[in-house]
């Protein structure tokens, strides 16, 4: 038995991820065949999803970093974020793929989507691999999403709890004693 089997129940298996990650992959290679795409991952939670990602698109890839770390509200994010990294090129003139591990209120997507308007891209869109609608508090339109979850807590393939549990193979939630 594993250390975390004591702890996580299961919600999405390791097969199931990635044959969805592949299905993305090959949605997103047909929708900018010809065109030079820049994937825009979020730290840290998106770096899974975004390495098998890139690895399942059939297209000339550039890969970019931002991290932001959000002011809490309670427990919920306040919406204002601050960088903590930014990308290492510019960004003018670009198709941008804004690819994050989850859109929860919505607030820390749309803070990035602004600031990446600002910088005037080609184009703009946004591939999350979870959306819990229930908390939605800020509206942000995905263009490509893997799997839409009830309101819980989950963690694993970059999710984290307390920095623990990012690198689970598969999503699952912390099981309730
Ligand atoms: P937002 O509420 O949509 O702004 O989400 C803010 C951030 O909270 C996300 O990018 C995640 O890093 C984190 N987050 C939201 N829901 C979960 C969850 O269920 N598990 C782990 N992290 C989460
Ligand atoms: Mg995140």
């Amino acid at each position: 038995m594993h250390f975390h089997e004591r702890e996580i129940d299961l919600v999405i298996d390791e097969a199931t991820l990635q044959s969805k990650v592949r299905e993305l992959g090959l949605q997103i290679t047909r929708d900018y065949a010809g065109r030079e795409l820049t994937l825009v991952g979020v730290l840290k939670g998106s770096i899974f999803f975004l390495s098998d990602l890139a690895r399942a698109i059939d297209l000339p890839v550039r890969l970019e970093l931002m991290g932001v770390s959000s002011y809490l509200d309670g427990n919920e994010t306040s919406g204002e974020v601050r960088i903590t990294h930014d990308v290492s090129a510019p960004m003018g003139g670009r198709h941008l793929l804004l690819v994050e591990d989850i859109v929860d209120t919505g607030l820390t997507m749309q803070f990035l989507l602004d600031n990446l308007k600002a910088r005037q891209p080609a184009s703009l869109k946004v591939c999350v691999l979870l959306e819990k609608p229930a908390r939605t508090k800020c509206k942000v339109t995905i263009d490509y999403r893997g799997f839409v979850i009830e309101d819980r807590f989950v963690v694993g393939y970059g999710l984290d709890f307390a920095e623990k549990y990012r690198n689970l193979p598969f999503v699952g939630v912390m099981r309730s004693e």
